[in-house]
């Protein structure tokens, strides 16, 4: 840790960013246009190179609306064979560097009719059925809590700031509650309406083990799924990663203007 900290400030000149922001699949391209200073994660002790198509693998520094801004342009997921300490590992860096926020993306099934591909979704909860949990192993009391409470892992003030965002933006955005599996195989349609009957609106491949460390650390988080399939079974669909990274880069746009005002706001 100490490692990659002095490497992050040597390279960024001390930068302190206050917001972080995780850019799930196909969502990529949010830095675009903007200025600044770009750290391949290959470079990074503790970071690894990602090696998921869709995701560039770098952190980027900047300063979006007047916010200095650390942005993860790609994370490293379970499924790739890390351990979820490796997998979090980001979010204690951030923490560590200054961050009070973070704004978690992905891309999700949608478990039902209701929540529609292309459309977003402010998650207002999750369901951990990765199985395990990056909490696990000695805990360090003065990052976290031994048993930190969860009862509001999405920050209501931050859903509430998003939500007035997108509807000034006419951006459609609903609300709803993310399950996560470990993948990379999508789900079985009998494993689809489990998670459904479960309580769960979109399923995904990641974000909940950020989401719990970043809780446990005492960070604002919002996260935000861009709907970007029906889930196995829900509309008779074969499922490919082809068909999410796409979902992602046509939403683009509007995913950046929501992101610039809400970075704007906090
Ligand atoms: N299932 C799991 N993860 C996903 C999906 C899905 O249907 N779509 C995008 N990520």
């Amino acid at each position: 840790m100490e490692n990659t900290l002095n490497f992050i400030k040597e390279k960024t000149a001390g930068f302190t960013p206050q917001i972080a922001v995780i850019l799930g699949s196909g969502l990529g391209g949010y830095t675009k246009e903007i200025e600044g200073i770009e750290i391949p994660y290959g470079e990074i002790e503790g970071f690894m190179p990602s090696g998921v198509q869709g995701h560039k693998g770098s952190l980027f520094f900047g300063e979006i609306q007047n916010k200095k801004v650390v942005i993860m342009q790609g994370r490293f997921h379970f499924y790739e064979g890390y351990s979820m300490k490796s997998v979090t590992f980001p979010v204690r860096v951030f923490k560590k560097l200054g961050v009070k926020d973070i704004i978690i993306t992905n891309a999700a099934g949608s478990l039902d009719l209701y929540h529609h591909p292309g459309e977003l979704m402010i998650i207002s909860d999750h369901i951990n059925f990765t199985g395990t949990n990056p909490l696990i192993g000695k805990n360090d009391d003065n990052e976290g809590e031994r048993f930190p409470d969860m009862s509001e892992v999405y920050s209501l003030e931050l859903r509430k700031l998003a939500f007035d965002c997108a509807r000034e933006l006419n951006i459609d955005i609903k609300e709803g509650v993310y399950a996560a599996t470990t993948g990379p195989s999508y789900e079985t349609p009998a494993e689809v309406n489990m998670l459904k009957l479960s309580g769960a609106d979109v399923v995904g491949m990641s974000t909940v083990p950020e989401a719990i460390v970043a809780n446990w650390l005492n960070m604002r988080v919002l996260g935000i799924s861009l709907i970007s399939n029906y889930a196995a079974g829900v509309f008779n669909n074969k499922l490919s990663h082809n068909e999410v990274i796409e979902s992602g880069r046509n939403a683009s746009d509007k995913v950046k203007k929501l992101l610039d005002l809400i970075i704007s706001r906090i």
